[in-house]
């Protein structure tokens, strides 16, 4: 099937694993241990039920939002995710390209195949760095001063990764650095060959931002363990102040699943949080995010901007989360499975899917605006509770 014809997120994703070697989708699909988180922010999302207003004029319904005073088409940005240019030359770019022409942020990850300059450079639009907080702090601080001399609108600061997870998936499919093919992998790679044939053109890609960066791990480590083994896991609230002296513009704190640790954010000077558990990859166990999400609104939500990301797959995942206080989701895997399946035009697909997802949820639930979208469209199983009464 042809990624045009998707209509929905999974038929994308069912496109990006016929396409790509096993290694590589699981390396993308999977999660941590034994995915438990994985599993729950999706059922959290499917838990929810709506009570949807009637009789309301919805012949015109605006998804536009605000992101630190500037309007966004839609209550998204792209999550950061690394490691992606190994499904297909290019992934970040043809994102950040998507994003451009949907009117939504992207963000950038530190482990990527292409530089901070030459994603500012070459496409522009709203872009957010994400930072990995390297041990060497001399490296992290440059990557800080050069996202900030590219323009980039605000740093993305990961705090769920002190060490990576668990991720049992990469061992077993020997998705290792470098990529070395074995038996079972070569397999996996020669029955994959629009993958193999690009990966020929352009050969595997490394991690742009970190050239210059001399890695401590063994080489044959999996992926995710050698990146986690670079983290500087000393990392607490005293060198998130000094990142908000170092950086002038917006600061985010990604991974967090606590109200004080919410509350701490919002008095040192961060401008948002992203509830976060790194989409199932890390902590297994950690709680679902659209279940962390409510009181961590209820905190600092009028403080601060409160984004939320872990399983959003359908529009009305967005409206979900608006209800329940977020300001706004990041989609990880959604818009990643859209440009596996078909470059730049795949990711687009993925953001049409979602934007006319939400549209429709929010014309069936009677909301005009992302404004519109309040707690009182969320059923709470018992009346007497029910802010709808
Ligand atoms: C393949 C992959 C790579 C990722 N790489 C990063 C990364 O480099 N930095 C980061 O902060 N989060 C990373 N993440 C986590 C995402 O930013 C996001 O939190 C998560 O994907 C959200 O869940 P979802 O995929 O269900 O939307 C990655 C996720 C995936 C799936």
């Amino acid at each position: 099937m042809h990624f045009d014809r998707a209509i929905n997120i999974e038929d994308l994703r069912q496109m990006a694993r016929r396409r790509l070697p096993r290694a590589i989708f699981d390396f993308f699909d999977g999660g941590a241990e034994d995915e438990v988180t994985l599993r729950e922010n999706r059922a959290a999302f499917e838990r929810v039920r709506l009570l949807p207003k009637v009789l309301v004029d919805v012949s015109a319904v605006d998804l536009k939002t605000d992101f630190f005073g500037k309007a966004a088409n839609l209550p998204l940005a792209i999550a950061p995710t690394g490691g992606i240019s190994a499904g297909r030359a290019g992934s970040e770019l043809a994102l950040a390209r998507a994003a451009k022409a949907f009117g939504v942020p992207f963000t950038l990850a530190t482990p990527a195949a292409v530089t901070i300059e030459r994603v500012a450079e070459e496409v522009g639009g709203r872009l957010w760095f994400q930072l990995y907080t390297v041990r060497q702090r001399d490296f992290r601080e440059k990557l800080v001063a050069r996202a900030k001399n590219s323009g980039y609108e605000a740093l993305l600061v990961t705090v769920d990764l002190p060490m990576s997870g668990k991720r049992e998936r990469d061992p077993r499919n020997g998705f290792r650095t470098p990529y070395n093919p074995n038996w079972r992998n070569s397999r996996d790679v020669l029955f994959k060959p629009a993958w193999l044939l690009e990966i020929m053109r352009h050969g595997l890609p490394g991690m742009a931002n970190f050239e210059g960066y001399v890695f401590s791990t063994p080489k044959g480590t999996d992926i995710a363990t050698a990146v986690g083994q670079e983290m500087d896991p000393s990392l607490d609230w005293e060198a998130v102040k000094r990142l908000r002296e170092l950086w002038p513009r917006k600061l985010l704190l990604k991974g967090v699943e606590r109200a004080d640790d919410a509350a701490r954010a919002a008095e040192i000077g961060c401008d948002g949080v992203i509830v976060s558990n790194h989409g199932g990859r890390q902590l297994d166990g950690a709680a679902p995010t659209l279940d962390a999400l409510p009181q961590i609104s209820r905190a600092v939500g009028s403080r601060m901007t409160v984004l939320l990301d872990g399983g959003v797959r359908r529009g009305v995942d967005i409206l979900k989360a608006c209800a329940l206080g977020a300001h706004g989701v990041l989609t990880g895997r959604a818009t990643l499975y859209g440009v596996q399946a078909g470059g730049e035009a795949g990711a687009r697909r993925a953001l049409e899917i979602l934007s006319a997802e939400l549209e429709r949820s929010m014309r069936l639930c009677g909301a005009r605006s992302v404004a519109e979208i309040g707690p009182e469209l969320v059923f709470s199983g018992n009346p007497s509770r029910n802010p709808a009464g």
